[in-house]
């Protein structure tokens, strides 16, 4: 592995969902370098089996240790529900005790006290999400009086990796999965986008949502999540890199990533594939 001083920070997701947090990385933490590695061959992750699931993103978490990242973000609530826990309890501590891996989902948690009034809230997300109860277990651990309902949306993610979330098709299936959220509670006064990908739906999902109901994505929320981490670890803050630079890595075609990234990411895009 390398074994460089200091390296990047990675940011990890099965597409391209996770760079709707690296926009908001890159925005509140401009000085720090950053790789992002989208493992678009392999997309989707949230119809995969947790040990699949788990396999993957622990091939991918190496690769970026691999390229010199220290400090390595799972921008992805699949791989955070369903691979974080064990990668951090069994594998960290014989890959590199001192090289570290964070998850979207505590910190989307975390601030979910403060965002509902009503205590009602809804999680929408991919299957394996809404199927490992994470977010359930999260919020029952840090705030028991919140009652949280689920709502899996298996087609959004493919709406997105095929660039259709802003056309006519990506209204159905958006309407149909609110509609079922707000039937099970109708007290629901904030929704959490618990995957990277369904920001992009958001003009679509504010069509079929009240306007009192706050509808949550995460990217500034582990944007400040991380800013404060880097604060109180700095001995993590000094092994990252601090030279401004964003680089690009998939699994799939470079032409088809730099296409739709674009989309996503509010800069230039400079990507290489990488064969895992
Ligand atoms: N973007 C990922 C997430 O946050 C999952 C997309 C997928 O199904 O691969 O859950």
């Amino acid at each position: 592995m390398k074994q460089n001083k200091i390296g990047p920070i990675a940011v990890f997701d099965s597409g391209y969902g996770g760079l709707t947090i690296l926009d908001k990385l890159v925005k509140k933490l401009p000085k720090y370098d950053y790789i992002y590695l989208g493992d678009n061959a392999r997309t989707p992750y949230g119809t995969r089996s947790f040990e699949v699931v788990y396999e993957y993103t622990l091939q991918c978490v190496k690769q970026l240790f691999e390229m010199g990242a220290h400090l390595v973000i799972l921008a992805c609530n699949t791989a955070s529900a369903k691979a974080l826990r064990n990668i951090q309890q069994k594998d960290l501590p014989n890959i590199d005790p001192e090289r570290r891996v964070l998850g979207v989902i505590r910190p989307s948690v975390e601030q979910v006290n403060n965002l509902s009034q009503s205590k009602h809230i809804g999680i929408m997300g991919t299957t394996g999400t809404v199927q490992s109860e994470s977010y359930v277990l999260e919020v029952e651990k840090l705030f028991p009086n919140i009652k949280v309902t689920q709502e899996a949306c298996p087609m959004w993610v493919p709406l997105v990796e095929n660039n259709e979330f802003l056309n006519g098709g990506a209204d159905y299936f958006v309407e149909k999965n609110i509609n079922n959220l707000l039937d099970k509670d109708n007290n629901i006064d904030t929704i959490i986008l618990g995957c990277t990908h369904y920001p992009l739906l958001l003009p679509k999902i504010r069509k079929y949502v009240k306007e009192s109901v706050k509808v949550i994505d995460q990217g500034r929320i582990v944007a400040d999540s991380l800013f404060d981490y880097l604060q109180r670890h700095p001995e993590m803050d000094e092994k990252c890199s601090k030279n401004a630079s964003v680089k690009f890595y998939t699994t799939e075609s470079v032409e088809k990533f730099k296409h739709t990234a674009e989309l996503f990411f509010d800069g230039n895009i400079k990507v290489e594939q990488i064969h895992l």
